[in-house]
């Protein structure tokens, strides 16, 4: 255990001042004014010794080759902060897509992050692992975040210059989705929370990666309702099919949970597959990179592996990060599993009616 030095409570505080030493990074602290006729004021600077855990150092942790599409995998370890400007393709602006499912700030039990900041402290943090994102995208590039109610409204206005501080680049939003499940979190004070945002952004500059084909699902007005106009359609899409909606739900697109195939253990915060193999399919072709700086358990890693791309994953915590190669290696057990299925919410109301020849009496 190495010591340092911190301020006394700093981060237990409500009224906490600016400054935190955590996660590896150090900011210096704002000493809070004194209170006439008080003690030691919060955030003063009497200082105890205390243990805190070694910080990781940002290196290379795995990189090969997929053993059918030859495609290269490379897993890095470390704060992405401090990860990302060093790997070579954020460097050259050459990343395809970005798929980010950050900590929450919920005070989720990670393996070694500490997922409780001061909420300036945590918009600071986004911020930055954005802008490093951003810079590290191809113009036409593809950012996909996955967040919840709490962050989602500061994130857009980010990203769409609405606020003092500005993204490195212009970005523009092509959707809002939402990831819904039906297995959230149980609450009587308020409606139950059952979904996560997805916010997909693209960096201006040229034009980007959309294969809505590679991605469909079968229409409710031929799922439902037998609808023949669905089978001769004038959008460009097959017959019968349509590019998914921005709500996202179905079969095997709930939390990943209790005897779920796709369980790994020591993973409470594993996306479904099919939720990366349609952010995937959509906005990257094979051989393009796609890079996830907080790669959990792995589902992006993956599936974009799998599918034949070239993938890069930032992970704090060795444990995930050795949990993340060994499931890469092992590779995805749904893929395709939602292409071309229907989400229809209701059963079938009507068999489609082929249109009746005329009799030839009838003339
Ligand atoms: C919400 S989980 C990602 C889950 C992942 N999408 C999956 O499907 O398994 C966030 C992960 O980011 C890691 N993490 C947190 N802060 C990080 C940072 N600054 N740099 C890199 N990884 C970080 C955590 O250890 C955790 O494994």
């Amino acid at each position: 255990m190495a010591t340092r030095t911190v301020r006394e409570n700093v981060f237990d505080k409500p009224d906490a001042p600016e400054s935190y030493v955590r996660n590896g990074i150090r900011k210096d602290v704002k000493p809070a004014k004194p209170k006439a006729g008080t003690g030691t004021p919060k955030g003063s600077t009497s200082k105890v010794e205390v243990e805190t855990p070694p910080v990781p150092e940002a290196r290379l942790f795995k990189s090969w080759n997929h053993l059918t599409t030859g495609a290269e995998a490379s897993v890095y370890l470390g704060d992405c902060r401090t990860l990302l400007p060093t790997i070579p393709e954020v460097k050259r602006s050459t990343l395809d897509l970005v798929f980010a499912d950050p900590p929450f700030n919920w005070s989720r039990g990670y393996d070694e992050w500490n997922d409780k900041m001061p909420e300036r402290a945590y918009l600071d943090f986004t911020f930055d692992w954005i802008d490093l994102c951003v810079n590290g995208l191809r113009p036409g590039g593809s950012l996909w975040i996955n967040i919840p109610d709490d962050w989602a409204a500061e994130i857009v206005c980010y990203l769409k210059g609405r606020l003092d501080r500005k993204p490195p680049a212009l970005m523009a939003m092509q959707n809002w989705c939402a990831w819904h499940y039906r297995f959230g979190q149980n609450a009587v004070e308020r409606f139950i929370n059952s979904k996560v945002h997805a916010l997909y952004f693209i960096k201006i500059g040229r034009e980007h990666t959309w294969n809505p084909q590679e991605v469909l699902e079968e229409s409710d007005r031929r799922a439902i309702y037998g609808d023949l106009r669905t089978e001769s359609k004038k959008d460009g899409m097959p017959p019968g099919m349509r590019v998914p909606m921005d709500v996202w739900y179905g079969k095997f697109w709930g939390r990943v949970q209790g005897n779920n195939k796709e369980r790994r253990h020591y993973h409470d915060n594993q996306l479904p597959e099919v939720y990366l193999e349609r952010v995937v399919r959509a906005c990257s072709n094979a051989g393009d990179t796609v890079l996830d700086p907080f790669l959990g358990s792995g589902t992006t890693g993956v599936v974009a592996h799998a599918l034949g791309r070239k993938f890069i994953g930032c992970e704090f915590s060795e444990q995930n990060a050795t949990n993340a190669v060994e499931r890469m290696k092992a590779g995805p057990i749904r893929l395709g599993a939602s292409i071309g299925q229907s989400s229809a919410i209701f059963e079938q109301r009507r068999v489609p009616r082929v249109p009746r020849k005329k009799s030839p009496a009838a003339d």
